[in-house]
């Protein structure tokens, strides 16, 4: 049985009153409370770890960027990535499915492609392809849902005819609780010639989630949502897709060298992280991002038992 008293005192925001009320928090699926442990790797990587990551050769930032790139082995392992370099971090899932659509997709989809997305999908996976589609003359197909909230694999197979490029699909729906069939999805996805992104946002806090047995091409998520700090995510892919993709976001960590008329790129994952290079914003995230990913990969299929091994 879950030890609900113990799950609570490892969040010290649950230790307040509200309205003279014991707090009772049940927005989880908007963005998870913060454990004690997760917070105070924050406050550590402050007090005794922050340098800028990969930019110095003295001991503080060399510390900070081992904890930045032991977060990104963390966050492979949660999701078992194909590969660590497939995992670029990014403020949240919604800027992950941006960077798809942003450098895949710019690069790939042309007047007269099909996108699919599906009747189920949050806006944060309907909105960039819908930015895309009106950008490059292609046109968005929203799968049907049926009666009893699943994706309609009849509809799916229809929008599937016109040969889409691109098939983005969430694995859990946040409106609806749905735990669609992923593998399957992006099965039929690849038979048609489309690459699959698989909205996270839901799945990574309450499933094991493989993406290799998925075998999707790109799989974003939010570590806000999964105990995480907020502005934390990561958009994990296949490397071989981010080898071939032009940058998102210029200037800082993803140059390899400049001159004064062009600019050539850092190897993956370096070419799409967004930071620290680029107003040095939230690095300090990342690490404390590790507590969060590393304690979910040790727990069963229930990640319900994230907090006791926190
Ligand atoms: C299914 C789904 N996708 C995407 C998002 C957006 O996540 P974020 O705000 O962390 O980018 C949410 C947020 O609720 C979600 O539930």
């Amino acid at each position: 049985m879950l030890d609900t008293a113990r799950i609570r005192s490892d969040f010290p925001i649950l230790a307040h009153k509200e309205n003279g009320q014991r707090l009772v928090y049940l927005d989880n699926a908007a963005t998870s409370q913060k454990p004690r442990k997760v917070i105070d790797a924050i406050v550590h990587y402050y007090n005794f770890h922050n340098a800028n990551v990969h930019r110095g050769a003295y001991a503080l930032a060399v510390e900070a960027t081992e904890a930045y790139e032991a977060a990104r082995t963390a966050v492979a392992r949660f999701v078992n990535a194909w590969a660590r370099e497939g995992v670029v971090f990014t403020r949240g899932t919604t800027e992950s499915i941006n960077l798809v659509a942003a450098s895949w997709g710019r690069t790939n989809v042309k007047g007269g492609d099909t996108v699919v997305v599906t009747a189920m999908d949050h806006h944060s996976n309907i909105v960039p392809w819908q930015i895309l589609c009106q950008e490059k003359g292609a046109t968005l197909r929203m799968v049907e849902i049926t009666r009893d909230g699943r994706i309609d694999l009849a509809d799916f197979g229809r929008a599937l005819e016109a040969k889409p490029k691109i098939v983005a699909f969430p694995y859990v729906s946040n409106s609806l609780g749905t735990v669609n069939p992923a593998a399957q999805l992006s099965k039929l996805a690849h038979a048609a010639g489309a690459v699959t992104v698989v909205d996270g946002a839901q799945s990574s806090p309450h499933l094991r989630v493989d993406v290799q047995a998925l075998d999707c091409d790109f799989y974003a998520l939010s570590g806000h949502k999964m105990l995480g700090p907020m502005g934390s995510g990561a958009l994990v892919a296949k490397p071989a897709l981010l080898e071939a993709m032009p940058p998102y976001h210029g200037g800082g960590e993803m140059i390899e060298r400049v001159w004064d008329d062009r600019s050539s790129w850092n190897k993956i994952p370096h070419k799409f992280d967004n930071d620290p290079g680029q107003g040095r914003r939230l690095h300090s995230r990342r690490p404390s991002l590790y507590p969060a990913a590393d304690a979910s990969a040790r727990c069963g299929s229930d990640r319900s038992c994230v907090v006791l091994h926190l």
